[in-house]
């Protein structure tokens, strides 16, 4: 048994004093430190410094481990160019990127507090990676292929990424990505979807990412025709917005982007239990624009916040998004949307993705992040902020109350 001793501790979206929690691989009591040192005599004392907050272990639901090798290749500022620079440079990049590159990645996380991650996987490369890791993984196989003629392969292929995923343990959780709808046959989609819902697995998939999407969906125009017809042969798309969104009906689902989802489509996903992932670097690097997280809270909508992957981004730091995320939405009270933010990268995840972690709770996983603050906070209620502030990197991260 372990008994940790911060000055605050994040419960409850509040952050209270003179606590502290004992625990071994899950969270054991919730007490004074004096309370606790007579229930658990034997407990070896982690006194947390002056300014020191416990969060649970933070939770980032969508990165791509596999394009890690990026830095400087990938073209920047809008979606299409983008787009045209993954394919072009695609091999070369997965190439380059090995076991140990995305285990780097993985400890980048871990060390700005990650202790859970949605890896969306194309192609498998990270499977070994993410067993070895300490953290526990979200194993999102991606299914793609818009081509019919292609499709049952590609499915193929998918199902067989799936087994290996559920074969392997070591806190990986299989489960279900949807790469976009552009990029994915209705009918495969369909089976895709049946299987998340018989199989009760999670699911994600891209949605309504940039303005070229929506015009491609809409009415088969934009940045996107040339794209579809020197690639794939093709001048109309493979579905609508509406059908795509249909076919999720029954199923929560992770929806990551909708920056070009109007409010009515919003709407629609609210209503059906489906949440979002909010990339803010993501969106502002390919020229994508702002998410209206104003709508999201006003429908009462669970969204988190993501890194996204090395592809279109300059770090996986949950923190560095943070800030990013506090920049960017700069309408409605400042402290309000920091609370939120830890909100989002903690309780409301694992709400989504039904992980017994993000709380700090008995019976919850021991799954800490432990910050120091360079000096004193005027109020409880500025800690979040201040933590997103002036965080680069955790004190410590406990995982299943083994400190890592
Ligand atoms: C496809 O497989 O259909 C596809 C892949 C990437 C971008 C667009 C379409
Ligand atoms: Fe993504």
């Amino acid at each position: 048994m372990t008994i940790i001793n911060p000055q605050y501790i994040y419960i409850d979206n509040h952050f209270q004093e003179n606590l502290a929690v004992a625990f071994s691989d899950k969270i054991e009591a919730i007490d004074s430190l004096e309370n606790l040192k007579e229930k658990y005599p034997n407990a070896t004392i982690e006194n947390g410094e002056k300014n020191s907050v416990l969060y649970p272990g933070f939770i980032n639901t969508h990165v791509h481990l596999e394009f890690s090798a990026n830095k400087t290749t990938l073209q920047y500022g809008e979606f299409m160019p983008w787009l045209d620079s993954v394919i072009a440079n695609r091999e070369e990049l997965v190439g380059k990127c090995d076991n140990a590159m995305m285990m780097n990645e993985c400890k980048a996380m871990m060390r700005s507090g990650i202790t859970t991650f949605g890896a969306i996987s194309s192609f498998g490369t990270e499977l070994e990676v993410c067993m070895e890791t300490p953290q526990k993984v979200l194993f999102f196989n991606e299914l793609i292929g818009s081509n019919a003629a292609t499709a049952d392969m590609l499915y193929g292929d998918f199902l067989e990424r799936l087994d290996a995923s559920k074969k392997c343990g070591h806190g990986v959780i299989p489960a279900i990505a949807i790469h976009s709808p552009y990029s994915v046959h209705p009918i495969v989609l369909k089976r895709a979807v049946e299987v998340a819902k018989s199989e009760k697995l999670p699911i994600s998939a891209h949605f309504l990412e940039s303005q070229a999407e929506r015009e491609w969906l809409e009415d088969s125009k934009g940045d996107f025709l040339e794209f579809f017809q020197k690639f794939f042969s093709t001048s109309i798309a493979v579905t609508t917005i509406d059908e795509f969104m249909q076919s999720f009906d029954d199923v929560p689902t992770h929806f990551t982007h909708a920056v070009q989802a109007t409010k009515e489509e919003l709407t629609y996903l609210a209503k059906h239990g489906h949440s979002i992932a909010h990339c803010p670097r993501s969106n502002r690097l390919l020229g994508c624009g702002r998410l209206p997280i104003e709508e999201l809270i006003e429908l009462n909508m669970p969204f988190t916040i993501a890194t996204d992957g090395l592809s279109s981004n300059n770090s996986l730091n949950i923190f560095d998004e943070l800030r990013a995320a506090l920049m960017m939405h700069h309408l409605g009270p400042l402290e309000n949307l920091a609370n939120l933010l830890i909100k989002n990268i903690t309780s409301t995840p694992a709400e989504i993705f039904n992980l017994n972690s993000g709380e700090i709770k008995v019976g919850k996983d021991a799954d800490f992040a432990l910050i120091t603050l360079p000096d004193e906070a005027q109020s409880t209620q500025s800690i979040a902020l201040q933590t997103i502030l002036h965080t680069k990197e955790v004190e410590r991260v406990y995982i299943n109350g083994e400190a890592i």
